[in-house]
C-alpha cells in the first residue's frame, strides 16, 4: 500500500492518496427510504408506513410511498451504480415484503424482488450486501409489542431463516441490524423514530432483543445459506467530546448507553458493568435470560461503522438549560439516554455543520476508526454509511454543483486512508446514500444522494460528488 499521509494537517485534504487493491468502494440505501411500491406485490405495513402516516411527525406529511421508485426503477439503478463503477452496493430487505405480518405466510412475490436484485448486482460485478433490518419492522409485530417483546427477536430468527434460504447462495454479505442504538432509542425512548413511543425502560428492553435478534439471526443465516457470504452488523457510533470538570464521566456515560451496550454483547459476550450501573434506576435488566449473551456473541467477519458527526456532552450542572440531544433526528419528546436523562447535557459542538445541523469532523472518523481497532484487534472494519445533506442547487443545464458534499467526503475519505496509514483493518466504505431519498423524519427535505433524484419526476441526475466517486472507485486514488 503507498501512503503520503500528511501527518499533522489537520484540514483533512491529504493529496496522492491511493487506497490498497480490493478495498471496496460502494454505496448504500434503505428500503423505506427509496423502494415506493409500499402496497404493492404482497407488502404489508411496516411501523415507518404508520409512523409518517401521523401527523406532526414526519416534514412536510411526507412518506415513503413513492421515494425514489426504486422498486420499479432498480435495473436503470443498478445500471447507474455499474456506470459509476461501484463495487458493491448496501440495499436492505424490507421483511414487511417477504413475510408481511411478521410472523406466518412468507410472500414469494416479495423475496423474488430481492432475488431480482442480487442476481441484477451480479450480472454487473456489483456485491451485495445485504441488511436485514434497516428500521421497516412489520406493523402486526409493533402491535404486539415490537422490540421491548422477546417475540419480535423469535419472528426476526425465523425471517433470517427465509431469507437465508431463498439468497444465501447469492449475497456476499450478511448485515444483521441497521443501526440498533435509533430503533431502540430514537424508537421507544426519544420517540423520533417509528413507532414513536417514550418509553424509557422498553428502550432497554429493546436494546436488548435487538442484539439478540442480531445473534440468532447470524446462526440462521449460517445454517441456511449454502453460500461462502460473510457474516456483519452495522452500529453507529457515537464519538463524544467531553466538556467540563466531569467531561471524562460524561464521555463515559455516552460511551456505555450508545456503544458499548451493542459492542459489549456482540463482540465480548457481556453488558459493560457500568451500563447496568448507569441504567440502574431505570431496569434490572431481569429480561436478559440465561444463555442470551453466548447467543448474541457471534463471530463476524467486519463490523459496520456508520459515521456522520461527532457530539459534545457535560454532566449537567443543574443551572443551564438541558438540550435533549435528538440523536441527529426529528424534534425530540421523550429521552433516548435512559438513565442519564438530566445527567447528561449536549452542547452544540463546533462546526463548520451540514444542512442536517451535524457537524463536519472528519478527524473523528479516523479516530473512531483507530479507538475500535485498540478496543477489538481482530475483527476486520468497514464504513458502511457516510456522506452528507446539503442544500442543492440545480443549474440551468441541469447539474448539480455539490462541492460541498464533495468537499465532505473527500476529507471523511482521508480520515479513513490515515486510518489504514495507522494499521487499521479497514476493508472498505459505502457512501450514504447512492440517491437522494426519504430521510426519516425530515421526509424529502433534506438530500443525501451522490445522485439527485427529481421527486416530480423520478429523473436521476448524477452530481459532482458522485462523479468524483465514480473516479476514486475506478482508479482507489483520491481526487483532488
Ligand atoms: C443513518 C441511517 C440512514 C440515513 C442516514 C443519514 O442514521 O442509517 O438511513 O438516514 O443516517
Amino acid at each position: 500500500m503507498t501512503t503520503h499521509s500528511a501527518a499533522g494537517n489537520a484540514d483533512y485534504r491529504d493529496r496522492g492518496l491511493v487506497f490498497p487493491a480490493g478495498f471496496t468502494f460502494g454505496s448504500a440505501t434503505a428500503s423505506y427510504q427509496v423502494e415506493g411500491a409500499a402496497t404493492e406485490d404482497g407488502r404489508g405495513p411496516s411501523i415507518w408506513d404508520s409512523f409518517s402516516r401521523t401527523p406532526g411527525k414526519v416534514w412536510n406529511g411526507d412518506t415513503g410511498d413513492i421515494a425514489c421508485d426504486h422498486y420499479h426503477r432498480w435495473e436503470a439503478d443498478l445500471d447507474l451504480m455499474a456506470e459509476l463503477g461501484l463495487g458493491a452496493y448496501r440495499f436492505s430487505i424490507a421483511w414487511p415484503r417477504v413475510i408481511p405480518a411478521g410472523t406466518g405466510a412468507v410472500n414469494p412475490a416479495g423475496l423474488d424482488f430481492y432475488s431480482r436484485l442480487v442476481d441484477g448486482l451480479l450480472e454487473r460485478g456489483i456485491r451485495p450486501v445485504a441488511t436485514l433490518y434497516h428500521w421497516d419492522l412489520p406493523q402486526p409485530l409493533e402491535d404486539a409489542g415490537g422490540w421491548p417483546a422477546r417475540a419480535t427477536a423469535d419472528a426476526f430468527e425465523r425471517y433470517a431463516e427465509v431469507v437465508g434460504g431463498a439468497l444465501g447462495d447469492r449475497v456476499h454479505t450478511w448485515t444483521t441490524l441497521n443501526e440498533p442504538w435509533c430503533s431502540a432509542y430514537l424508537g421507544y425512548g426519544q420517540g423520533g423514530h417509528a413507532p414513536g413511543r417514550h418509553e424509557p425502560a422498553a428502550a432497554l428492553t429493546a436494546v436488548h432483543h435487538l442484539n439478540l435478534a442480531h445473534g440468532r439471526a447470524i446462526q440462521a443465516l449460517r445454517a441456511t445459506s449454502t453460500g461462502d457470504p460473510e457474516y456483519s452488523v452495522t452500529l453507529n457510533f457515537h464519538v463524544a467530546r467531553g466538556r467540563g470538570d466531569r467531561a471524562d464521566e460524561a464521555v463515559r456515560r455516552v460511551d456505555a448507553l450508545t456503544n458499548r451496550a451493542f459492542t459489549g454483547p456482540m463482540l465480548r459476550g457481556a453488558y459493560p458493568a457500568d451500563l447496568l450501573e448507569d441504567t440502574a434506576s431505570v431496569t434490572d435488566w431481569a429480561f436478559v435470560a440465561d444463555g442470551d449473551l453466548a447467543t448474541i456473541a457471534q463471530p463476524l467477519d467486519v463490523l459496520g461503522v456508520n459515521y456522520y458527526s461527532t457530539v459534545t456532552v457535560q454532566m449537567w450542572d443543574g443551572v443551564s438549560p438541558k438540550q435533549q440531544h435528538d440523536g441527529h433526528k426529528a424534534a425530540p419528546r421523550g429521552t433516548a439516554w435512559p438513565g442519564s436523562d438530566g445527567v447528561l447535557e449536549f452542547l452544540e459542538p463546533p462546526g463548520p455543520y451540514t444542512a442536517m445541523g451535524w457537524n463536519i469532523a472528519p478527524e473523528g472518523l479516523e479516530e473512531l476508526l483507530v479507538s475500535l481497532r485498540g478496543q477489538f484487534p481482530d475483527q476486520p472494519l468497514m464504513v458502511t454509511e457516510n456522506g452528507a445533506a446539503f442544500d442543492d442547487v440545480v443549474e440551468g443545464d441541469g447539474s448539480v454543483r455539490d462541492a460541498e458534499r464533495l468537499d465532505y467526503l473527500r476529507r471523511h475519505f482521508t480520515a479513513a486512508h490515515r486510518a489504514l496509514a495507522r494499521g487499521v483493518d479497514l476493508r472498505g466504505y459505502f457512501v450514504w446514500s447512492l440517491l437522494d431519498n426519504f430521510e426519516w423524519g425530515y421526509g424529502y427535505a433534506k438530500r443525501f444522494g451522490i445522485v439527485r433524484v427529481d421527486f416530480d419526476t423520478l429523473e436521476r441526475t448524477v452530481k459532482d460528488s458522485g462523479a468524483w466517486y465514480a473516479q476514486l472507485a475506478r482508479t482507489g486514488v483520491l481526487p483532488d
